[in-house]
């Protein structure tokens, strides 16, 4: 006879009798036991991991947050429990009480941490039951990424993101610990603030009290964390909550972390020396990692000419090369025709390379042209000394040996070359030997490569409307040997200058970025002029600022780490949203709670954001 729903249900949901929590004491964790707890008596509490059934005995592996253990029933010695452990199923919330006993020969199990030991259940509790999971949860299991947010406190309870959980946390105490230990107070800034117009678009908390006004959840404490300089907090830091309504990527959230620092009256070198002590005591304390000091630095420029980034991935080679120069007076016009409009040509040498296939190649160009470049020319060294190239007949052969001699290329190799502006060359050549290192495996795994970049730009064009515009933020003090080209009338110039201000990079992600800021009122107000901010339109967006620099402001300089990038990179996984408890996903919404949500008129009209009117409209619809 086919079962009714309601059957289904109770033996979906076995109806073992449920025990409440009467004080019973946890002894330990299932994953610290081990082969010198044999002989002791523990109780347990925890998860069903899997259960089965071998008939005269059963076995669960029960889960904590700590990992697995192998409990053991068996019928001829606790009827009882057997009877109950018969009923379990995967996610039951069960207490265990029991011997640890050590496996018998044969059925050990080296790979996992308790696995020379099982304990053998005398009593089990079932403080809950569970339904059956939408997806399993095992370790090496990668369920669907739309379940695991819908599902999060499940994809949770799988041990390896309770262990990203648990190094966010170890690492946030480390932090704290190193910074309170070098004299840094954590201070707490506003998250509702004014909305500054610079940056990312802000999310807007609209006020009930005011209608009409907003507040901006806070993008960064930026301001806030400079006007405690103004009181003389001297050394500040804050776990700092930011929202950001961006474009979101695997390292990018609308509401993320930043470990968000400021000091007084030191520069670049004595901040830089705190923060990488912080990266050293964090690498030791967490990981057991040393980490050698003092970190490598290399200019923006360099960055940019060398690897075609401003965050370079130093774990390997394969550089950037100028050939302008080599090719000024090349047979092949697209190249002279780059230098004599002051563009330039870069090449790089994809090692091993030259049998690379037509398909192949197709998607590098393909690549390069997504990056902005016009095109990418090729030129393979065959072995035995022949050079293939769909432009060969246009070179010279001092062009080719030339080429091969400023990238190193030899036999075998594959020479990539991108001619166009500068920053649209070296950026398409970056992207390609990024995809490539990383698609012929030169990319070491369990390596930590630091590495400071500095003076970058201050200024940037903004895309939209070709303003120029701060590239950090308009309280970033430019180099003092361009403190000159703030006024230069040449509108050129202005690319030219460089910033007091620097980025931590790790492997190539951003981890951190900062900037010495300016705390005289005159190189302020040049600079407001430079980006094209009248005195009202400064006063309206920074006033509170300005006029608290106006009662003695310190010398001082800053730096933001992205908390959940550096955990994402400590935990080696590829997104942030591993190391989120509960993120959203790359559309920012929130799978788990369904936010954002729609309010009821009612909430919208106290607001002040609907009148009665729509209200009534509204409704009537
Ligand atoms: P910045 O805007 O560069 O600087 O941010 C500092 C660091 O924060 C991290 N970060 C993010 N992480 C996750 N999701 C995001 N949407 C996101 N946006 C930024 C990055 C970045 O390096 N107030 C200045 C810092 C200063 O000058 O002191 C600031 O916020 O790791």
């Amino acid at each position: 006879m086919a079962a009714t729903d309601g059957e289904k249900l109770t033996n979906a949901i076995s109806p073992v009798g449920i025990s409440g929590y009467e004080g019973q004491k946890r002894t330990c964790y299932c994953g610290e036991l081990n082969e010198k707890d044999a002989g002791s008596r523990v109780v347990l509490m925890g998860w069903v991991n899997r259960q089965r059934d071998l008939g005269e005995l059963i076995f669960i592996d029960l889960r904590d947050r700590t990992g697995m253990v192998q409990v053991v029933t068996d019928h001829n010695r606790s009827p009882e429990s057997f009877r109950i452990a018969k009923k379990v199923r995967s996610e039951y919330v069960l207490c265990v009480s029991g011997t640890v006993v050590r496996r018998a020969p044969g059925t050990e199990n080296p790979g996992s941490p308790t696995g020379m030991i099982e304990v053998m259940a005398d009593d089990i509790k079932v403080f809950n039951r569970a339904k059956t999971p939408p997806f399993v949860i095992r370790d090496e299991a990668e369920p669907d990424e739309g379940l695991r947010m819908r599902y999060r406190y499940l994809d949770l309870r799988r041990l390896p993101m309770l262990r990203n959980l648990e190094l966010r946390h170890k690492a946030t105490l480390a932090i704290r610990n190193y910074l309170s230990q070098n004299g840094f107070w954590e201070v707490e800034t506003p998250t509702m603030t004014k909305s500054t117009p610079e940056g990312a678009r802000d999310y807007l908390v609209p006020s009930r009290l005011d209608p009409g006004r907003f507040f901006a959840l806070a993008q960064s404490p930026q301001l806030f964390k400079q006007l405690l300089m103004v009181s003389g907090v001297d050394k500040y830091f804050q776990l700092a909550r930011c929202y950001r309504d961006e474009d979101l990527r695997a390292d990018r959230q609308p509401e993320f972390t930043q470990i968000d620092i400021e000091v007084s009256f030191s520069d670049e070198d004595q901040l830089f020396a705190v923060i990488e002590g912080m990266m050293k005591h964090l690498w030791k304390e967490v990981l057991d990692v040393e980490i050698d000091l003092p970190f490598p630095r290399m200019t923006w420029n360099e960055a940019m000419e060398r690897y075609g980034s401003d965050k370079p991935d130093t774990r390997f080679g394969m550089e950037i090369h100028d050939i302008t120069g080599l090719v000024q007076e090349s047979g092949f016009m697209v190249f002279r025709n780059t230098v004599e409009s002051q563009g330039t040509v870069r090449a790089l040498c994809a090692p091993g390379c030259a049998g690379m296939s037509r398909q192949e190649l197709d998607s590098l160009v393909a690549q390069a042209k997504e990056f902005g470049a016009a095109g990418l020319i090729h030129l393979a060294y065959l072995p035995g000394g022949e050079v293939k190239s769909p432009v060969r007949k246009h070179l010279s052969d001092e062009e080719v040996a030339g080429i091969a001699s400023v990238t190193g290329a030899r036999e075998g190799d594959l020479v990539l070359i991108v001619a166009g502006p500068f920053e649209v060359a070296v950026t398409a050549l970056g992207r390609i030997r990024l995809s490539l290192g990383d698609k012929l495996g030169l990319i070491p795994e369990g390596k930590y490569k630091f590495l400071w970049i500095t003076e970058f730009p201050l200024l940037e064009k903004n895309e939209e409307d070709s303003r120029w515009q701060a590239a950090h933020h308009p309280f970033t003090s430019p180099v003092a040997r361009h403190a000159h080209l703030l006024e230069s009338e040449d509108e050129s110039d202005k690319a030219l200058i460089r910033a007091r201000a620097y980025d931590l990079v790790l492997n190539g992600v951003e981890l951190a970025s900062g900037s010495v800021r300016i705390h005289e009122r005159e190189l302020q107000d040049k600079m407001f002029r430079l980006l094209d901010l009248s005195v009202e339109q400064a006063e309206e967006k920074f006033g509170f600022l300005l006029e608290a620099f106006e009662y003695g402001a310190p010398p001082h300089c800053g730096i933001a780490f992205g908390l959940d990038r550096l955990v994402m990179l400590m935990a080696g996984v590829g997104s942030i949203r591993e190391v989120i408890a509960f993120p959203k996903t790359t559309k920012a919404t929130c799978l788990l709670t369904g936010a954002p949500s729609q309010v009821s008129p009612e909430q919208l009209e106290e607001l002040g954001l609907l009148r009665k009117a729509d209200k009534q409209q509204k409704t009537c619809k």
